[in-house]
């Protein structure tokens, strides 16, 4: 028996009160946190040192992603500030596997993401450097967005690699996740939950965040 992992990402939250939002998703397992730089992907969040500050607030482990150019030179700053994971993306770097042994070492959670249109069979072959593959659902960018339907593939060919060679990583999706979708994008092949929209827009963020693991748990216990 799986038990899904949500993580509600704080781009859908109110930018001058993470704080008070981060108490309203206390009941989530992880919350995900976008930082996004201008130039891999077209808009800005924040940077080091809003998150530094976050993780002493936060009620949950920060789940990073990083939509940023130059990942070699800014990923490590994050596990340094304690970050519980932090992913890149593959198609920021030409040497993931030193990277995320670096991220490891520093003691955080080493992950890798990739875009709609990035080819998945690469990184497959590396699986076993990192502790999470994130398979983007959406372009990345903005919350809101409905999901690309082909990028489930991927989800698929993940698990199925994961499964066969009893790998211990953890296999997220990002992007337009939400209550109609998440049990069958569970039972191919994900186990933990990014939802933006999806948890902001109940008020009652802890009755939705149930909603969707429930959902989510029952996906993953009846996989393809
Ligand atoms: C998009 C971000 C997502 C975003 C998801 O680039 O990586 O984490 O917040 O938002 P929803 O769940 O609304 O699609
Ligand atoms: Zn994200």
């Amino acid at each position: 028996m799986t038990t899904a992992r949500i993580a509600p990402s704080i781009l859908s939250a109110d930018f001058v009160n993470f704080e008070a939002d981060f108490a309203t998703i206390a009941s989530a397992d992880l919350i995900h946190v976008d930082v996004m730089d201008n130039h891999f992907v077209p808009n800005l969040t924040f940077g080091l040192p809003m998150v530094a500050r976050m993780q002493q607030v936060t009620p949950k482990p920060l789940d990073i992603h990083l939509m940023i150019e130059n990942s070699e030179r800014w990923a490590p700053g994050y596990a340094e500030a304690g970050a519980y994971s932090v992913t890149f993306h593959a198609e920021t770097t030409d040497a993931p596997v030193a990277l995320a042994r670096r991220l490891r070492e520093i003691g955080a959670r080493a992950g890798i993401a990739i875009k709609p249109g990035t080819d998945i069979e690469p990184y497959l072959e590396i699986l076993p450097e990192f502790d999470m593959l994130l398979v983007m659902t959406v372009e990345p960018g903005f919350g809101g967005q409905s999901l690309i339907e082909h990028t489930l593939e991927k989800v698929a060919k993940t698990r199925r690699r994961i499964d066969a060679e009893k790998l211990d990583v953890w296999l997220q999706v990002d992007g337009g996740i939400d209550e109609s979708n998440i049990e069958r994008v569970a039972a191919l092949g994900a186990d933990t939950f990014v939802a933006g929209s999806a948890v902001f827009k109940n008020p009652n963020r802890a009755e939705q965040i149930a909603l969707l693991r429930d959902k989510a748990t029952a996906g993953c216990n009846h996989r393809h």
